[in-house]
């Protein structure tokens, strides 16, 4: 039972491999002039790219079978990587880890730049025009090869040594202006004339240890004066979560999901004209982070952003698309409550009705990945037959955030009762003293990592100890494990809510959904307090509190439910039967199993109506046959059965 959460949520979002239409390329070619053109000795503005890589006004190069623009700038230029360097958030927290440890602001500047503005803080290191303390913010404020963000020269310069082992944006940048790229062969008679960088086939670039070194984070624990203590944490591993997952065995990389490929490949370039199809991977590279691209795109001119608001608007339909379709299956099903197990204490004219969900993340990684502040949280509704809302956990708004989460933080649980509990899938680090900190320098203890790991991940990999569980999921049995095979490596979590309801109702509607936020308010509650120390706090907190933060649903389910359920039974039931004349009597059906059509037969086994799937569950009537033996006929999924009752006089 319970489908695959999908379907219906998707209607809503653009198509995004339509958002653009006709003139469309005028306002981009002309916005993609405010694109970067400066060069330097390792790096090269995007700019540069523009004149043989963006959109072919002929429809000719880096199109796909339909005509569709495959665009490497176009695709790129609104993603959060071409932008890495203008984010306000990153900005606002580069400025906080700074104002927390005035001692070491400049060489945290050098940490963070090192991958959300690679091109410069590279170019400084490798020439030496770098500081003492390395390359700073009022460094980046005046350069614009770093103000590029992850650029095109950033991925395709770099090297394929010892990619695997890397982190913190530590990159082998290829002193010789080669841009290596997926396809073999390429011409090149045109490209390192005009811009002085060689195209040449890099196996690497199919895989994703090119991604590894700024995809893996980790950083030198720092008590609350600030001195190291020597501990290394790690704080995003997106790339060694990608390692030990099943992903890795089949083949399917970063760049297959992140890059899917163009079918029947694309012409790479606009000149010359008589190139031909080679392979191509599109530069979607989105995330989950449509929040920032919204917050982004109302911003643009202000945060002095170069693509469009249509290229915005296809990024984060990507996103979400990313986020529907390829990033978690929901399940629910009603299992045996208090009522018909018989077990436990019952208040009272009440009965408990109970549920199994699980989630299970499609990622090739945890579930959410990356940044620590990223969450996905469940929301559960009870509804009556009328529609009134009866139990709800885990609800969101503007001015509360996700109801019912902690002080601090929320444990991971594996039975709900209470609507003040609601399950957040999250990492959520501590400082020395154990406290929960969202300044990364001062991560130091894992107080809960609840993230749903990626199929095929296990305890037993090498690469677990970068990678663990917090405490509470790592003694969770039905966290990870397949749910009839037992088997580790599920990817998934399975979670019971147990609800006490009045006595009385004899269905009830369930709902859950799946909810994935970015920025949290509560991460940023702590940096807004410095809000007057800081220009870049400041105005992110306004864009911040003008912005929809609405969470994104990845997916939703709902079931019926019916009193009396039972899990063990095996065949359907009629409750009361006998019925007594003019009362009104309920199908209780085996298992999980649901009804598609039901009808009343009278004792020759006559059809005499056809009853309405809910009412035939909630209470009918039977007021169309004769007292003495009645048939129901029901028809499945796997076929039709027979129950026979009986009407009282
Ligand atoms: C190893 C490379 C690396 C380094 C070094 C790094 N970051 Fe990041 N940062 C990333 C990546 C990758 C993401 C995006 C992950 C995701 O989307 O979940 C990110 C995301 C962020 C975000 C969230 C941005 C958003 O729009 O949601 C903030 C804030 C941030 N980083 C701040 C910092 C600060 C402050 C530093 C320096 C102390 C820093 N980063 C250093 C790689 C890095
Ligand atoms: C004057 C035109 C021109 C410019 C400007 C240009 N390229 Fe190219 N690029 C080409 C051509 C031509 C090819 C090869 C196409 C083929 O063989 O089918 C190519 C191929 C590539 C490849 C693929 C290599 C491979 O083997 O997969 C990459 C990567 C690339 N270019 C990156 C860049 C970057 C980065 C810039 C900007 C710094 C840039 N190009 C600017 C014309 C250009
Ligand atoms: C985040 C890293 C990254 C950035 C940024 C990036 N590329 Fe690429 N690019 C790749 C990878 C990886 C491939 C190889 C994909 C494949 O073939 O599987 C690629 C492939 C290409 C190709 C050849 C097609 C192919 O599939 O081999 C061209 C041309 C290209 N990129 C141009 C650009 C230009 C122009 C920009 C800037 C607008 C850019 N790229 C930005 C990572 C990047
Ligand atoms: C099987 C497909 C798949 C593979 C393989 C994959 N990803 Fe993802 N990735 C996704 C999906 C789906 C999302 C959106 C859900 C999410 O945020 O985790 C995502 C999200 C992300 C995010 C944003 C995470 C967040 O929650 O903020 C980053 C960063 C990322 N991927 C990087 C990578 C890197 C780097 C690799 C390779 C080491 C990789 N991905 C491999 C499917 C994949
Ligand atoms: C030079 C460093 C660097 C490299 C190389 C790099 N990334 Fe990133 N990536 C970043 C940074 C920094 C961010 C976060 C930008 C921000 O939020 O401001 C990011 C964010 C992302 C996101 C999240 C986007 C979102 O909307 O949530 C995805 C997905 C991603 N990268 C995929 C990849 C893939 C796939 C590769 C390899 C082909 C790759 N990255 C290589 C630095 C890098």
């Amino acid at each position: 039972m319970g489908a695959v959460g999908l379907g219906l949520l998707v209607s809503g979002a653009n198509d995004p491999e339509v958002a653009f239409h006709g003139n469309d390329f005028d306002e981009m070619r002309w916005r993609m002039g405010e694109l970067c053109t400066e060069e330097g000795a390792f790096f090269s503005g995007s700019g540069n790219c523009v004149n043989c890589h963006a959109p072919d006004p002929e429809g000719h190069a880096m199109v796909d079978e339909n005509g569709q623009s495959v665009s490497p700038v176009v695709d790129w230029q609104a993603t959060m990587m071409a932008n890495s360097a203008k984010d306000p958030f990153w900005r606002a927290k580069v400025a906080h880890e700074g104002l927390v440890n005035p001692d070491h602001r400049e060489s945290i500047e050098n940490l963070c730049t090192a991958c959300h503005a690679p091109q410069g803080f590279h170019e400084a290191h490798l020439t030496g025009k770098v500081g003492p303390n390395g390359y700073t913010m009022s460094d980046l404020l005046e350069d614009e090869l770093g103000l590029d963000g992850v650029g095109c020269t950033t991925c395709h310069g770099i090297d394929d040594i010892g990619l695997a082992g890397r982190s913190n944006g530590d990159l082998p940048i290829n002193p010789e202006k080669v841009s290596w790229g997926g396809f073999e062969d390429p011409w090149d008679g045109l490209m390192s004339g005009q811009t002085g960088f060689i195209p040449v086939y890099g196996e690497h670039m199919r895989n994703s240890e090119v991604c590894a070194s700024c995809h893996s984070l980790y950083t030198h624990t720092q008590d609350l004066e600030g001195e190291e203590t020597g501990q290394v944490f790690f704080e995003q591993t997106t790339y060694l979560e990608w390692v030990n997952s099943a992903y890795n065995a089949e083949n399917v990389q970063c760049q297959s999901c992140h890059m899917p490929l163009v079918e029947g490949g694309a012409i790479a370039a606009t000149q010359p004209n008589w190139l031909f199809n080679q392979r191509f991977g599109k530069h979607h590279l989105v995330g989950g982070n449509a929040f920032m691209l919204q917050l982004m795109r109302d911003q643009a001119v202000e945060l002095e952003l170069s693509a469009t608001e249509a290229q915005f608007d296809t990024t984060i339909a990507r996103t979400k698309r990313l986020l529907q379709y390829e990033t978690a299956q929901l399940e629910i099903r009603q299992i045996n409550g208090a009522f018909t197990s018989g077990g436990g204490a019952q208040p009272p004219g009440q009965n408990e009705w109970a549920f199994e969900v699980e989630v299970k993340n499609l990622a090739g990684h945890k579930f959410p990945s990356g940044y620590p502040s990223r969450v996905a949280f469940l929301e559960f509704v009870l509804q009556s037959v009328d529609g009134d809302t009866l139990y709800h956990s885990g609800g969101w708004s503007h001015a509360t955030g996700i109801m019912g989460r902690d002080e601090g933080w929320e444990p991971h649980w594996e039975v709900i009762d209470s609507e003040g509990q609601v399950q957040i899938y999250e990492m959520v680090v501590g400082d020395v003293m154990g406290e929960p900190t969202q300044v990364l320098e001062r991560a130091s203890v894992l107080l809960k990592d609840n993230r749903l790991p990626p199929r095929g991940f296990y305890k037993a990999h090498a690469a677990y100890d970068t990678v663990r569980f917090g405490p509470m999921a790592a003694l969770d049995v039905n966290f990870n494990h397949d749910a009839l095979t037992e088997d580790e490596g599920s990817g998934s979590d399975r979670l019971e809510y147990r609800v006490f309801l009045p006595a009385g109702m004899s269905s009830v509607q369930a709902r859950v959904r799946l909810h994935y936020l970015s920025v949290p308010a509560l991460w940023v509650e702590n940096m807004f307090e410095y809000a007057n120390e800081s220009v870049e706090i400041e105005s992110f907190q306004f864009m911040f509190e003008s912005a929809d933060r609405t969470p994104v649903v990845v997916a939703e389910q709902s079931t019926w439910a019916w009193l009396g359920f039972d899990d063990s039974a095996e065949d359907w039931k009629l409750a009361p039967n006998p019925v007594s004349d003019g009362g009104l009597t309920r199908l209780i059906p085996p298992s999980t199993m649901q009804p598609l059509e039901v009808w009343l037969l009278d004792a020759q086994g006559r059809t005499v109506q056809n009853i309405p799937v809910l009412l035939a569950m909630q209470g009918f009537g039977l007021e169309d046959v004769a007292v003495g033996p009645f048939f129901i006929r029901i028809q499945t999924e796997e076929g039709w059965r027979m129950v026979r009752g009986v009407k009282a006089p």
